[in-house]
């Protein structure tokens, strides 16, 4: 089961809006294609839209054989204007189109085809490289893991949120393949249910044990002791450390907090924005009312009830425990912290 599949020139996605009762998948053989499929949710989760749409980027240059270096670069500015557009929050979005769309930049040739060639060999260098990148979170990640360890999540982020491997499901898988007696709480995510029709499933796939509950159900838990530990994913992370990440997130961290339980973020470097300074200035995308009127096409709602239907919530620093990259760990996420953090990384290789 893999969230993207190339072949023959073009990609396919699996449609994560019929899972977990069908796995089919949408063909996309150009970047409108690529666009829509993001946009109307058929793959989803920050990594996973980054990678798709970098291969949308390789399809836009396909597309515009025949023309001269100037007008191919203009039509990729479109299409990385068109696939940025889709969705607003995760920045690993806005990361690979501006990767792409540098690399094309940066490069010589005036020849259309070979420009498109080096293009889709960049995609699939970012689709390979994410896929390296959760397995080192999760090597690091598997540290903060107890022996013995009743983890929660929220949301999906697994190996269908990412190219293969996950981020917060990474470290649990990686907890897993290092003997460690791991079972997972699973926050069913309203109103779109990542939880429980795509981690439920990840999870009952690679036979980890996993236990479902309703998003109300994670303090009573907390309460009783049963937790240790909540891991999560990330769609854009501020300099000082506020996270955005799935709609409940935050409710998960003041809950954690108030028993006294580490709250641990799983996300690449690509998921920091350190333009921002705070979670405050993070977009958060506003989904449709249909989602929490309707569910699985039944009306649960009064016709014409107002609704609010924010996709993200921002959790502040504070409440994190520990965030958790591909090279190392930030204890006590603050500005000073991450900061010094990627002032390493740019010491490595010094
Ligand atoms: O709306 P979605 O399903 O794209 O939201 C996904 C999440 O919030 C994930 O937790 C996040 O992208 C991290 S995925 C590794």
């Amino acid at each position: 089961m893999s969230a993207i599949r190339v072949r023959e020139g073009k990609i396919e996605l699996l449609d994560q809006r019929k899972l977990p009762t069908e796995m089919t998948y949408v063909d996309c053989p150009d970047w409108q294609a690529v666009a829509a499929a993001i946009k109307n949710m058929v793959v989803r989760g920050a990594p996973a839209i980054g990678a798709a749409a970098a291969y949308g980027m390789a399809l836009a240059a396909g597309s515009l054989q025949g023309k001269e270096r100037e007008s191919l670069l203009a039509g990729l500015e479109e299409a990385a204007r068109g696939l940025k557009a889709t969705r607003p929050t995760a920045v690993n979005l806005a990361w690979a189109v501006e990767r792409m769309m540098n690399f094309a930049r940066s490069q010589k040739t005036e020849n259309p085809s070979r420009l498109a060639e080096l293009l889709w060999a960049e995609a699939e260098k970012i689709a390979a490289e994410d896929v390296v990148t959760n397995k080192k979170i999760g090597q690091h990640g598997a540290k903060l893991i107890p022996q013995k360890a009743r983890i929660l999540t929220h949301c999906n982020a697994g190996a269908l949120a990412t190219v293969d491997y996950g981020t917060a499901l990474g470290v649990i898988r990686s907890a897993v393949e290092q003997g460690k007696e791991v079972t997972v709480f699973v926050d069913e995510t309203r109103p779109y249910l990542q939880g429980s029709r795509l981690t439920a499933w990840e999870l009952q796939q690679e036979g980890i044990p996993a236990t479902l509950i309703a998003d109300n159900m994670a303090g009573f838990l907390m309460q009783k002791g049963e937790i240790d530990l909540v891991i999560v994913g990330a769609d854009r992370i501020a300099a000082n450390g506020d996270v955005a990440n799935k709609i409940g997130t935050y409710s998960l961290a003041v809950l954690a907090q108030a028993h006294k339980i580490p709250f641990y973020v799983a996300a690449p470097l690509s998921t920091f924005d350190l333009k921002i300074d705070s979670g405050s200035l993070i977009p958060i995308e506003e989904r449709s009312a249909r989602e929490l009127t309707h569910f699985a096409g039944v009306q649960i709602a009064p016709s014409g009830i107002k609704c609010y239907n924010p996709a993200f919530d921002v959790t502040p620093a504070a409440l994190i425990t520990a965030i958790i990259t591909e090279t190392g760990i930030i204890k006590k996420p603050t500005a000073e912290t991450i900061n010094k953090f990627f002032a390493e990384q740019e010491n490595v290789g010094d």
